[in-house]
């Protein structure tokens, strides 16, 4: 019971996550006209009605998935780390939600942006299955260089430097953004290598389908990359951007344990 509600609760913050990026990236002006003269300074922007219901109903789902998911492993005496590990996530994201209208503050824009993805892993991690309290550690690599890619591209986000390095693949003129570009696509070649490393053992292990999902997820994360830094980004892009980094961490918490 407590993996179903961790699958729940771990979709509903994958949609949390992706909407949240969605409203920051608008917020900061993503693709704005004319861009990218008005990207950090745009004109105000409000989410609409529906995004904020849907924010609402799905942090109060969240809250409440975890906090029975908490009580439920502490009376258990299973999953009990992961599980006060979302708790501990949800209060501080709770705690600087007021504060996240912002999208420039780059510590709040960080914390929120990894206190989502903390929260994600530890219900991948109870979602997974129980009895396994090990890594692959290819696995562990694909969920640590997608948790650096996302610090990284949170902090060229925050600096309004989505438009610092718009050739490929490398940029003409290097400044503290551009490096920042250069290292995101550093750890995105190195977070593939370490894909198809965890995918040999999950074809060995008779996980064909988990593979190719994976690759196609990963090709997703390509095009969307590219597109976000070298042609038009836009608010929905970015956020599919991001959501495809969440998919491949959760899935190596989730499938990488052994
Ligand atoms: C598989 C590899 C990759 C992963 C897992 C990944 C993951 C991420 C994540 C999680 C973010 C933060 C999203 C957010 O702010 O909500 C991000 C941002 C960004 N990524 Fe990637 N990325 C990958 C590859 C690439 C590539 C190849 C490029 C371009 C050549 C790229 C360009 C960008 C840019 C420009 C941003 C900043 C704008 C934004 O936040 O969306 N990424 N990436």
């Amino acid at each position: 019971m407590i993996r179903v509600a961790a699958v729940f609760g771990g979709a509903c913050t994958l949609a949390l996550n992706a909407l949240s990026a969605w409203i920051r990236h608008a917020r900061g002006g993503l693709g704005c006209e004319p861009w990218p003269a008005c990207y950090g300074a745009p004109a105000p922007f409000e989410p609409p009605l529906w995004a904020a219901l849907a924010h609402r109903v799905l942090a109060v789902a969240v809250l409440a998935t975890v906090v029975w998911a908490a009580a439920r492993s502490w009376r258990r005496r299973t999953g009990r780390v992961a599980a006060g590990l979302a708790l501990a996530a949800v209060a501080g994201l709770a705690a600087i939600g007021p504060l996240s209208g912002d999208p420039g503050r780059e510590a709040v824009v960080l914390a929120n942006l990894l206190g989502g993805w903390v929260l994600l892993g530890a219900l991948a991690w109870l979602a997974g299955p129980t009895g396994r309290d090990g890594m692959r550690p290819s696995a562990l690599a694909v969920a640590a260089l997608a948790f650096l890619l996302a610090a990284n591209g949170g902090l060229i986000s925050a600096r309004f430097a989505v438009d610092a390095c718009p050739a490929l693949p490398l940029c003409p003129a290097p400044d503290p953004g551009a490096t920042l570009h250069l290292a995101h696509r550093a750890a995105a070649i190195a977070l593939l290598a370490a894909l198809g490393w965890w995918s040999r053992a999950l074809l060995r292990t008779g996980s064909g389908a988990a593979a190719l999902a994976l690759a196609a997820v990963a090709a997703a994360q390509l095009v969307t990359g590219v597109m976000t830094a070298a042609g038009t980004p836009g608010p929905a892009l970015a956020a599919a951007h991001g959501l495809g980094g969440q998919l491949l961490f959760a899935a190596a918490l989730a499938l990488g344990r052994r």
